[in-house]
């Protein structure tokens, strides 16, 4: 089947969908996005997303490129026409194209709009889930302001790739003093001794991730306590559980991070709880 991305008004095919040499996500990275959850053809936490790109958007100092219920209606018609009935939705807004200026361009330059679909496989992460997942440390070397969900991915591309070569699907960022901020493309939890869920609050220096508050709602409902605090990389080696939680991933264990197992190398019974109810507690919409 050929797929089609919706840019700036139009489907078109993959091979013929483009975007200005000269877009200011291209050359400055001055451009913010969301991935969301696409399941059983209806978009998990969809509200949130919006929420959160409206966010970024303002911390940037842009508008929403069109009404909610506009970019909604792109969003289900680019799932529709890519068939996706369970993957992810990509959504990416940019300040829109000129001639290379760093200061901000005038109004009447219009935003860039992507939406892509794309299928993945539910099999394969409920496989990965199974067996959990190897994490790498490194220091969080991105800008003051991890917040806004901006397309500035180099350092996490640098992490992700060192992480790859050292047989692990994920980084985990620690700051000056040796606290994990979040991974490379999720949020970092552990569960402590005391079976408490443990997380970095939020601030400037993590995204507000959309499953993590999911995770959040999961964890009233069975009455499992959460501390949302800083959590060092030694405190994270001696956990009973670890865990990351993404829109592509929902909430995935963790069973190794460097070189130390952790708890009995398996996932554990709490993560494996989150998991199992967290498509229960999120919102779903469709059409
Ligand atoms: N990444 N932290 C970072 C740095 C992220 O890039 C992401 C998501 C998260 C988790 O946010 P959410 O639960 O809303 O997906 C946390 C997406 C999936 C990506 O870039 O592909």
């Amino acid at each position: 089947m050929s797929r089609v991305i919706y840019v700036n008004g139009l489907y078109k095919p993959y091979a013929d969908a483009a975007i200005h040499a000269e877009d200011r996500g291209f050359q400055f990275a001055d451009s913010v996005y969301e991935v969301i959850e696409v399941l059983s053809c209806k978009l998990v936490d969809e509200g949130r997303h919006l929420d959160r790109l409206a966010r970024s958007l303002s911390q940037i100092e842009m508008k929403m490129p069109m009404t909610r219920p506009a970019l909604a209606f792109v969003i289900r018609e680019t799932i529709r026409r890519n068939s996706v009935r369970d993957g992810i939705v990509y959504l990416q807004v940019s300040r829109g194209a000129g001639p290379r200026d760093f200061a901000m361009p005038n109004d009447s330059v219009r935003p860039t709009v992507v939406v892509i679909a794309r299928q993945q496989s539910q099999s394969k992460l409920a496989a990965l889930a199974d067996i959990g997942i190897a994490v790498v440390s490194m220091p969080d070397i991105r800008w003051g302001r991890s917040d806004i969900k901006s397309v500035m991915l180099l350092p996490a591309c640098l992490a992700k790739a060192s992480a790859k070569r050292a047989g692990a699907r994920e980084a985990w960022f620690t700051d000056p003093n040796g606290f994990v901020t979040e991974g490379a493309s999720s949020n970092a939890w552990i569960v402590n001794g005391s079976g408490k869920l443990v997380t970095r609050q939020l601030d400037n220096r993590i995204l507000g991730g959309v499953t993590r508050a999911g995770v959040k709602d999961v964890a009233a409902q069975v009455a499992i306590e959460i501390e949302e605090r800083p959590f060092s990389l030694t405190e994270a080696l001696s956990a009973k559980e670890a865990f990351i939680t993404s829109a592509t991933n929902t909430v995935m264990p963790v069973t190794k991070i460097d070189n130390t197992m952790i708890g009995d190398g398996r996932p554990g019974p709490v993560t494996l709880r989150l998991r199992s109810r967290f498509h229960h507690v999120a919102e779903f919409r469709g059409d």
